[in-house]
């Protein structure tokens, strides 16, 4: 054959396959159930859904929102780590503390990483991953404050984030109703009202705490810690019952502990002091 006709021939195969190729794709868009259903061959999986992470990102450094407006953060990056190990693909969206523990019974998240302490209150309504982090609560206060320990917030305007375990502890301190806690939207801007006076002292999350100080280096400001307060774990969590997500989260998060990329994760954003 000249070389011209074995062109033309090559080209007019490679478009017969395109061809197929296109029709195929068409055929997963749009498949045809009846003709489905009688056939033996299973219909092609279903790209992997992306599911939507909520989180609540004002808590540098686990979650917070970068000048270009992207979530960042410890528990992003293992998130996105786990999602990577299990298969899935995740998206994050920004939501806010008070009704993120709806919108995943809504069904309007799918999973959420936010810092959240596994309670056993919490664990009726939903469920948690494995621990993936542990904390404490951690006392800021003025510099010249007369505070050594826990109790000699007795008295004092306290600053927390409305429903957290800082929320809590200071409850069963002052009493849930006490007129002295001041319960805030965020975290920031508890510490916030610190800074302005409107509060004594903020009692968060240890590793929040020690961020917000460690950039705040003139604020005047210290840290208070107190053997008192319970050890805390995070955990990702889920809507009560979706066991078929927890079990690929948990194995995800086994695969992350194991080939060493939670410890570069952790190192990356706590230094290489690792627990
Ligand atoms: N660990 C605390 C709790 O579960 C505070 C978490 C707050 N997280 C956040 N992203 N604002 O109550």
């Amino acid at each position: 054959m000249p070389a011209n006709r074995r062109t033309k021939w090559i080209a007019a195969g490679l478009l017969a396959c395109l061809a197929c190729l296109a029709l195929a794709g068409c055929g997963k868009q749009e498949p045809d159930t009846a003709t489905a259903s009688a056939n033996a061959t299973p219909p092609p999986p279903a790209p992997p859904r992306v599911l939507v992470v909520g989180t609540d990102a004002a808590y540098t450094p686990f979650e917070s929102q970068n000048e270009k407006g992207e979530i960042v953060g410890f528990d992003i990056d293992v998130v996105k780590a786990i999602a990577g190990k299990a298969g899935f693909k995740v998206k994050f969206v920004n939501t806010p503390w008070e009704g993120i523990f709806n919108a995943l019974d809504q069904g309007d998240r799918d999973l959420l990483v936010s810092a959240i302490t596994i309670t056993a209150e919490r664990r009726q309504t939903m469920d948690f991953s494995k621990p993936y982090f542990e904390a404490r609560q951690l006392i800021a206060v003025r510099r010249d404050a007369q505070v050594a320990r826990f109790e000699d917030l007795k008295a004092m305007k306290v600053g927390v984030q409305n429903g957290t375990t800082g929320d809590e502890v200071v409850g069963k301190l002052q009493g849930k109703s006490s007129g002295n806690i001041k319960r805030f939207e965020s975290t920031p801007l508890a510490l916030k009202e610190l800074e302005a006076g409107g509060v004594q002292a903020v009692v968060a999350d240890n590793g929040v705490v020690e961020h917000y100080l460690a950039n705040n280096p003139g604020g005047g400001f210290k840290t208070v810690s107190d053997a008192a307060f319970p050890a805390e774990q995070y955990g990702i969590a889920v809507k009560k019952g979706n066991a078929e997500l927890l079990a690929r989260i948990n194995k995800g998060f086994d695969d992350i502990k194991a080939d060493g990329s939670y410890d570069k994760i952790y190192a990356a954003y706590f230094g290489s002091t690792l627990r």
